[in-house]
């Protein structure tokens, strides 16, 4: 009861620090660096934690990640307080860069100078790690860093976060949540043309190949069918009986970030989520269970699934061994575009969980493009009792 209050009063006073009672200002700055996700980005398979190195392939160029270890010369090290809330609200680095938006200011530019700072002490506290990022390669007139002047103008809101006096203290600390540190947004919103986050928040989005559904309070399409029990676990555990796995970007999210979260902030972000407005955009939800008899008529697709996914999976997709591998209701076993499906059977996905690591591989050296495409589209008709429409083409790299 204490600790509710002294939670409230913290939210009240502006802070957001629903943890500031019982947390170390340390261990107060490491849990924000969670749930702002600063490792999606910045710690990269085959490079040593927090230096960065990540590749984002954009349409005019390759750009990565810095290395934001406090090394004085390849890291952060020599950042001022004043500069590095400089870069976080506005997208501006040591010495007036302007920072592309991959990094996402545009999110973090709502956050407390309080928080941002906090996120900066813990970062000084790892080891320094000398490790130069490797050079970008962006095309002209991409290269020129003060085109982003006009993208901030247009697209970097520039306002830290204000509570909503109609809103609760939970709704509040939600809205922080999702929008200030999780960033949320910036997979689940539609971009505008010039590449910012649109109006239409949380109505689903395509992002480096993935769909990012559609969050929305929309019973068929968005969130509206899930139970705040379900939507906490999928949050917290990265599955929700009835829903399925979170898989590539969504199990990063899950494994870096949003398992670290307490309870009470998962149930902030869910009664925020509750609160969007809805919009019919995107894949329609999928049944709990498969649909009798839809892939019936399909030998080829039936068998390889037989073959090579029911071993896991199970035909009735309940899952073997462990609630990871349940496809009942799952989005992306029933999208007709089969998007995510193509993604999981190309690259497999990996979830790091409390019951140890849920994994499965990629399976496109096993079968050929046309079989890999008669699977998925016995899958999405099996699951959802949609018609799929995935070509072996799916399955082939550009120029291949
Ligand atoms: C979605 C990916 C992503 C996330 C999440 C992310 N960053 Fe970045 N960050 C980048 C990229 C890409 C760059 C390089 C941008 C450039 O060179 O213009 C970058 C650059 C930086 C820089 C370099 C500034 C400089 O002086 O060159 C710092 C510091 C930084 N990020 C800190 C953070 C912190 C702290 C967080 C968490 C609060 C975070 N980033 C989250 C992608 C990300
Ligand atoms: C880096 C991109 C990215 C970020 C950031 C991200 N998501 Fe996701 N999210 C995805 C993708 C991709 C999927 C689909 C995953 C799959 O197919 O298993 C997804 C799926 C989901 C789902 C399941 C939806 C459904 O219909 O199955 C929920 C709920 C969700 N995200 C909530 C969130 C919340 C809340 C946040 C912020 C705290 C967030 N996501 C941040 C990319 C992201
Ligand atoms: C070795 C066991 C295993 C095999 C074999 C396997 N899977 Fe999976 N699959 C899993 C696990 C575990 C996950 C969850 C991974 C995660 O959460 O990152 C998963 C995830 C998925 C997802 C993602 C659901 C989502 O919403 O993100 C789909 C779709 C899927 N599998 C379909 C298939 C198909 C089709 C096959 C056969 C070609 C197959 N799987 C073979 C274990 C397996």
């Amino acid at each position: 009861m204490r600790r509710a209050l002294l939670s409230l009063l913290a939210i009240l006073a502006g802070g957001a620090k629903l943890h500031a009672a019982e947390q170390t200002p340390l261990e107060h700055g490491e849990y924000l660096t969670r749930a702002a996700d600063c490792a999606a980005c910045h710690s990269a398979p085959g490079h040593a934690a927090w230096t960065g190195g990540r590749a984002f392939a954009l349409p005019f160029g390759t750009l990565y990640s810095a290395n934001i270890t406090p090394d004085r010369e390849t890291g952060i090290g020599a950042y001022t307080d004043d500069e590095w809330v400089e870069m976080l609200h506005h997208g501006i680095g040591r010495g007036g860069r302007h920072l592309y938006p991959a990094m996402p200011y545009n999110s973090y530019t709502l956050m407390s100078r309080d928080d941002a700072l906090a996120i900066k002490r813990y970062l000084f506290s790892l080891p320094p790690v000398k490790a130069p990022p490797p050079p970008n390669r962006m095309n002209f007139p991409f290269d020129q860093r003060w085109l982003m002047v006009g993208w901030n103008l247009i697209n970097n809101p520039d306002r830290r976060f204000r509570p909503a006096q109609d809103k609760s203290a939970e709704w509040n600390r939600g809205a922080y949540l999702v929008d200030a540190l999780g960033h949320c947004g910036q997979c689940h919103t539609p971009r505008t043309l010039t590449q910012g986050l649109s109006e239409r928040q949380f109505a689903g989005a395509k992002q480096a190949g993935w769909v990012a559904y559609n969050l929305t309070s929309d019973k068929d399409h968005g969130l509206g069918g899930w139970s705040d029990a379900a939507l906490v676990q999928y949050l917290h555990e990265g599955q929700a009986p009835g829903h399925g796995p979170a898989s590539g970007p969504m199990a990063e999210a899950v494994q870096n970030s949003l398992r670290y979260l307490s309870d009470a902030d998962l149930h902030a972000i869910v009664a925020y989520l509750r609160d969007v407005p809805a919009r019919a955009d995107g894949a329609a939800s999928v049944p709990a269970t498969p649909v009798a008899g839809a892939g019936g008529d399909d030998a080829l697709g039936a068998r390889l699934f037989a073959e090579a996914c029911a071993g896991c999976h199970l035909t009735d997709g309940s899952g073997r061994q462990s609630a990871w591998a349940a496809l009942g209701g799952d989005h992306s076993a029933g999208d007709p575009a089969g998007t995510n499906l193509v993604q999981v059977l190309l690259h497999g996905s990996e979830l790091q969980t409390t019951q140890g690591l849920m994994f499965m591989h990629g399976f496109t050296g096993a079968y050929t493009h046309q079989e890999l495409a008669a699977l998925s589209n016995y899958v999405i008709r099996h699951f959802s009792g949609r018609a799929g429409t995935v070509t072996a083409a799916d399955f082939a790299p550009v120029g291949k």
